[in-house]
């Protein structure tokens, strides 16, 4: 029998997701959104998916709830529905950033309820994302069988085990977007004080960016390895490596991902203290 899946918070990511399920062929029959905002409900009922404003309504009728709303708007939507999650028993999937699994169950008052926290990155909102997931005890194979096919509708899923690594996920894929694009823009910035037309050395730039990207998901490959195939003894693409070295580039980005789990773990734990 196909779950019913419900999403509380109709923004983007929601209909990202949505969108990716109807792909896979979810029957659009077994999904529903709720939204304060009007027009978000229209852009998912434009999709075909029943709506409404109510959320305690919403989860009363489904066998997941996805809580798509900003981190903030969390503990407001949590109180309104625990009631109907303590009476359905659904599986609570959160994709808020930085809200941890103990404040979902205290908000739900049942910490037997199933719950998986999630952490998206934006490319999800392409169909590209890269999501890290922690299923909690009260999970067993149906239910994270069940998230991982929500959550993969958008990407891949990777799942961890301890709730402390999704500040780790965080720091690698869900900021990660934001370093590729920095290396980007620099190499595109160079390139360009180099004497290239600033069009042109973003399309070569970008479409190299792509071409890797492509090389080390395709053949799995190690990604040390990939780059030594292209890296000649002596020649142009070691002269750039050996430039980056002597920068200290490992360094800088062990420290870059070191201080943006850390800065993960000091927001989730302001967020709970302030609970
Ligand atoms: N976008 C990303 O790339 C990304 C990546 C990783 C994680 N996430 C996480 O995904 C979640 C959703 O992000 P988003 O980008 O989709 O945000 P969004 O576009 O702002 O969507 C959230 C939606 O929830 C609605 N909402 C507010 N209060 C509500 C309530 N009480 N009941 C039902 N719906 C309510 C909002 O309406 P109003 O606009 O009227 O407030 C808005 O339409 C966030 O927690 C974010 O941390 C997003």
């Amino acid at each position: 029998m196909t779950a019913s899946i419900g999403f509380i918070g109709a923004g983007n990511m929601a209909r990202s997701l949505l969108g990716g399920l109807l792909q896979q062929g979810h029957p659009a029959a077994s999904l529903r959104a709720s939204d304060p905002d009007a027009g978000s409900r229209e852009r998912v009922a434009a999709m075909g998916v029943a709506v409404e404003e109510d959320n305690a309504a919403l989860v009363a009728a489904c066998d997941a709830v996805v809580l798509a709303v900003k981190p903030q708007q969390l503990a407001g939507v949590l109180s309104g529905i625990a009631p109907a999650l303590r009476r359905r028993r659904p599986l609570l999937v959160s994709i808020a950033a930085g809200v941890p699994v103990q404040t979902l169950v205290a908000g739900a008052g049942d910490d037997t309820l199933a719950v998986v926290r999630a952490m998206p990155n934006t490319p999800a909102l392409l169909g590209a994302g890269a999501t890290g997931a922690l299923a909690n005890s009260a999970c067993g194979e149906r239910e994270r069988a069940l998230a991982d096919a929500i959550l993969g509708a958008v990407g891949i899923v990777e799942w961890v085990d301890d709730e402390a690594l999704l500040d780790v996920v965080t720091a690698v894929s869900g900021s990660g977007p934001a370093y590729f694009f920095l290396l980007m823009e620099l190499v595109t910035g160079a390139g360009e004080s180099l004497g290239l037309p600033p069009e042109t050395a973003r399309r070569l730039c970008v479409q190299t960016a792509l071409g890797a990207a492509r090389m080390a998901y395709e053949t799995g490959e190690p990604l040390a390895q990939l780059r030594e195939q292209v890296t000649s003894p002596g020649g142009t693409t070691a002269a750039a490596l050996d430039a980056l070295e002597a920068a200290g580039i490992r360094d800088m980005v062990a420290r870059a991902v070191t201080a943006a789990r850390d800065r993960g773990r000091a927001l989730a734990s302001e967020s709970t203290g302030a609970r």
